[in-house]
This record gives C-alpha cells, sequence and structure tokens, in this order.
C-alpha cells in the first residue's frame, strides 16, 4: 500500500561523443542553468568515469506533451513553479573509457523494460572545430556509426506487439562559438560522407568474413546493404527508423549573450523528447 508513493518515471539522456567535444562542459552548465544560485561555468578535465545529474528544463522551452506553450499560458506559470526535471548522463569520451561506458551505457539503457532507466534520447557531442583534422573525423564518425549500429538493431529487433519507444540521436555541433567551426551542415555532409567510407570498408570486410564462416552479416552493417548510393541519415531513418539530427550550439557563448543561451536548440531538442 506504499505504492502511490513509489517515485515517477524518469526521463534519462545519454551524452556521447568523443573526448574534448564538451560533454562535461555541458553537463555543468545544464547544473549551472538548473540552480541560479551558481551561475559559473567550472572548469572541467577529462572524464574517466559516468556521472547522472538532474537537471531541468527551461519554463520557456515547449515539451513535445505540451507543444503549444505559449507565453500567455496559465501552463507556462505553472513551469516556472515546478519545472520539469530530466536526467543527463555524462561519459567519458576517451577511446579506451568509450565501449565499456559510452557504448556499454547504451545498450544497457536500450535494452531496459524498467521505466526508472527509460532513455528518451541520445546526444552525440562533437568539436566542430576539430573535423577539419582527418583523424579527429574518422574517430568521432567511428563513434557515431557504433552509436547508430546499437540502436539500428534494437529497432530492428522490436517486435511489432511490444513497442518500445524510439530513442531519437541529437547531434550536438558544439563549439560554433569559434570562427575555425564548421557549420552544422557541413558537419552533417562530413560524418555522413565518413560514416559512409566506414561502413563499405565494414561491409567488406564483413562480406569475406562470412563467405569463411557462413555466418550472416547483414545486421552489423549500418543502413540498407542494397542501396547503392551514399549513407545519409535521411536514409537511415527511411530504412530502420532511427533518428539523427544535427543542430549547432555553443556551451560557451559571447558574454553580450543571455546566459546559457548557446544550447537552447538542444534544449528544445530535449524538450520534445519529454
Ligand atoms: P571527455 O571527458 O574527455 O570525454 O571530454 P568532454 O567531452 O567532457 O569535454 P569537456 O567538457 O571537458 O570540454 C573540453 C574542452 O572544450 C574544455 O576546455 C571546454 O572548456 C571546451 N569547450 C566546451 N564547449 C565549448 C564551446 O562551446 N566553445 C569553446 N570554445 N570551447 C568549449
Ligand atoms: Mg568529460
Amino acid at each position: 500500500f506504499f505504492r502511490a508513493a513509489a517515485s515517477p518515471p524518469s526521463s534519462n539522456f545519454l551524452l556521447l561523443g568523443p573526448s574534448g567535444s564538451g560533454k562535461t562542459a555541458f553537463t555543468t552548465l545544464l547544473e549551472a542553468k538548473s540552480s541560479p544560485a551558481s551561475k559559473k561555468i567550472q572548469l572541467t578535465h577529462t572524464s574517466q568515469t559516468s556521472t547522472l545529474v538532474s537537471v531541468s528544463l527551461p519554463p520557456s522551452v515547449p515539451t513535445g506533451s505540451n507543444r503549444y506553450r505559449s507565453v500567455n499560458d496559465p501552463s507556462l506559470k505553472e513551469a516556472t513553479r515546478n519545472p520539469i526535471r530530466y536526467f543527463v548522463k555524462d561519459t567519458p569520451g576517451h577511446g579506451k573509457l568509450r565501449t565499456s561506458q559510452g557504448i556499454g551505457e547504451l545498450q544497457a539503457m536500450a535494452i531496459s523494460k524498467e521505466n526508472k532507466n527509460k532513455i528518451r534520447g541520445v546526444i552525440f557531442m562533437v568539436d566542430t572545430a576539430a573535423l577539419v583534422d582527418e583523424g579527429n573525423l574518422r574517430d568521432t564518425a567511428t563513434y557515431l556509426h557504433d552509436v547508430l549500429l546499437v540502436l539500428q538493431k534494437r529497432e530492428l529487433n522490436k517486435t511489432s506487439t511490444k513497442r518500445s519507444s524510439e530513442i531519437p540521436v541529437l547531434v550536438a555541433a558544439n563549439k560554433q562559438d569559434l570562427f575555425t567551426a564548421l557549420p552544422p551542415g557541413s558537419v552533417r555532409e562530413k560524418l555522413e560522407a565518413e560514416i559512409d567510407r566506414i561502413r563499405k570498408s565494414k561491409t567488406k570486410g564483413l562480406m569475406d568474413a562470412s563467405a569463411d564462416s557462413g555466418l550472416d552479416a547483414e545486421e552489423d552493417i549500418l543502413g540498407n546493404d542494397d542501396a547503392q548510393g551514399v549513407f545519409n541519415f535521411k536514409a537511415l531513418e527511411d530504412e530502420t527508423g532511427v533518428k539523427v539530427e544535427v543542430v549547432g550550439g555553443a556551451v560557451k557563448s559571447d558574454s553580450e549573450e543571455e546566459f546559457g543561451s548557446g544550447v537552447l536548440r538542444w534544449e528544445e531538442w530535449i524538450g520534445m523528447c519529454l
């Protein structure tokens, strides 16, 4: 009879992306925005473990279930008094910790049936000033490819009777404040082209391997492998149901701007998932 007091299901967002892309800086900013008393961005350092933080959505940001919340709406007052809270899990992006922590968390959350661990979305953070470097681009695209493959497998293994909700991906094109940053459109193109290369070399490798072993390698290939065209996020969505959106932003924005406004469009994406 204590059932009524059970904690409400929480909404979790998993924060992934390579080392140095700004995940911890973003998490820290969200925390600072959630508690106006501490409007100070702390210095970050390379993360070695995952951390879960509870933050709140700015009252002005609409949610998916309350899409048309307007300034005159009484629900805005209610949202100011009682903001919508969600959880963000910051993971370490270092190559050696990625598989066990980032991808590991994603796999665990993706199959979890418990409401408590329900994952609403994945935020994949990218340093858009670092993508001009070939090695960085390859590393970033490889990580994103592996993330999308986990989500694709989850979609394809869904049984029609027991539909679990979808897990969309936000590619947060961070560091748009830097003049060397690539705009979100080219970030998208570069990632798509690089994932295409990764996919093709992987397909070839798996074909060779399955010719030897007789195993079916198809489900380990991202996207539809009989599509002759190049990989792109739109085709991935059409073929597998995995949604990817690329949105620009900056954790560090110019001082004249309103505090934390550089991440507002990502918070809007988060809001639409809630
Ligand atoms: P790992 O923990 O190693 O996975 O890295 P991380 O993704 O947590 O990166 P972190 O948040 O530690 O940020 C790395 C560096 O990028 C820090 O020096 C941040 O201050 C800086 N940084 C983060 N966001 C921005 C941004 O929008 N613009 C600029 N110019 N720098 C940023
Ligand atoms: Mg970190």
